[in-house]
């Protein structure tokens, strides 16, 4: 870090824990948090991703490292201690108590005034626009209305730190598209720090300052969405957020930031080298289905090969097309939909092509 840029809000160093004392569920993980910002944790199921969280929070103990808050040591500091907002899966609401005394209860063992409390919960329901609703039993609110709860609850002491451990995962899609937004714009009007996991990389996507892929314990990329998205620096990232075309390569040879690598079939393509990929070495081609030009859009490109149409799927906004093409016949392409869509019957030869910066040489 250079000496201009701020101690970031939170810190983990050389994070390990392992709960069996064999496997580690994190290993190693080095990531900072930026004061304000939204990060958000993703990665498929068993990947780490909770216990990160419970470490931050102080339910659980990492094996080894340390992590910071606002610069100070909290290793060891209890989960009261750390000022921190909680938001689970499974909303936790106490079903014996009210909304209002739901909310209240964070400020309740905090021992605050009671009036300071009615003017924060009142406040508090006003922010997740439940307004009138703080004498309702929480078992007479919506999937939402429930979530919105537990959200007033983790922000209504003014945490300086929020953590939601897949907040939105009992709601349908509708409701959980709507709430994501919600959550984003509260985020925003409030400045709070706020780490938040998901599996679901569009939810991530729309929500995030930045991500944190993870897989198998291990943090493998943390970047801005589009950034994760572009410029993936392994194929697992590339596959994680959405759909990739992956080739196997030999690369021939290195020109600064191009490599041509050959296919097992002899084709040559070239590509956007990525970290160590160096000739003689092994490569993954990685290209977005939406990056590959279809008959005379592919004219002007770089890498162009002849393929066969073997399925067009109409998805509404977009069409699907699977092709027969450089020794396989599960190389996808998306089109936007009215584009060209007269040459997808099944069987038609085109054109494919793509540009050499749109796909990427990953060392595996
Ligand atoms: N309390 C525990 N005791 C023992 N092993 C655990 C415990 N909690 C998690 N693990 C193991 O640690 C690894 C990481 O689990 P974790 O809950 O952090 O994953 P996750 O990314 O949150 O997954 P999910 O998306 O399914 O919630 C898994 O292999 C899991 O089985
Ligand atoms: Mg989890």
């Amino acid at each position: 870090m250079s000496a201009a840029s701020p101690e970031p809000f939170v810190r983990f160093i050389d994070v390990s824990k392992s709960y069996d004392g064999k496997v580690d569920a994190v290993r190693a993980l080095d990531l900072a948090v930026e004061a304000g910002e939204f990060l958000t944790l993703l990665g498929p199921s068993g990947s780490g991703k909770t216990t990160t969280l419970t470490m931050l929070a102080g339910f659980e103990q990492p094996s080894r490292g340390r992590i910071f808050v606002a610069g100070e040591d909290v290793t060891g500091v209890p989960v009261e201690k750390r000022g921190i907002g909680m938001v689970f899966q499974n909303y936790a609401l106490f079903p014996n108590m009210s909304v209002g005394e739901n909310i209240a209860f964070p400020l309740t063992v905090r021992r605050l005034p009671r009036a300071e409390i009615a003017q924060k919960v009142a406040r508090a329901l006003a922010m997740v626009r439940l307004e009138g609703l703080a004498d309702r039993r929480t078992q007479q609110l919506s999937g939402g209305q429930q979530q919105r709860v537990a959200v007033a609850r983790a922000l209504v002491f003014e945490p300086r730190l929020v953590l939601l451990d897949e907040p939105l995962g009992a709601l349908d899609r509708q409701l959980r598209e709507q709430m994501q937004y919600e959550l984003k714009h509260l985020h925003q009007r409030l400045g709070v720090t706020m780490v938040y996991v998901t599996h679901d990389q569009v939810e991530a996507m729309t929500m995030s300052d930045r991500v944190a892929v993870f897989s198998t314990g291990k943090l493998r990329q943390v970047a801005e969405p589009r950034r994760l998205y572009e410029e993936p620096d392994s194929l697992f990232v590339a596959q994680f957020l959405g759909e990739s075309n992956a080739l196997a390569a030999t690369v021939e040879r290195r020109d600064g930031g191009q490599c041509a690598a050959t296919l097992p079939g002899g084709e040559t393509i070239v590509a956007t080298a990525v970290g160590a990929c160096a000739a003689g070495g092994k490569v993954d081609l990685v290209l977005r289905p939406e990056k590959v030009a279809l008959g005379a859009a592919a004219k002007d490109c770089a890498n162009r090969f002849p393929a066969r149409v073997v399925e067009a799927t109409f998805l509404g906004d977009q069409v699907r097309v699977r092709l027969a093409a450089l020794g396989r016949d599960d190389f996808v392409l998306k089109l936007p939909n009215a584009a060209g869509q007269d040459m997808l019957e099944p069987g038609t030869p085109v054109e494919i092509g793509w540009r050499t910066e749109d796909c990427r040489a990953l060392v595996p």
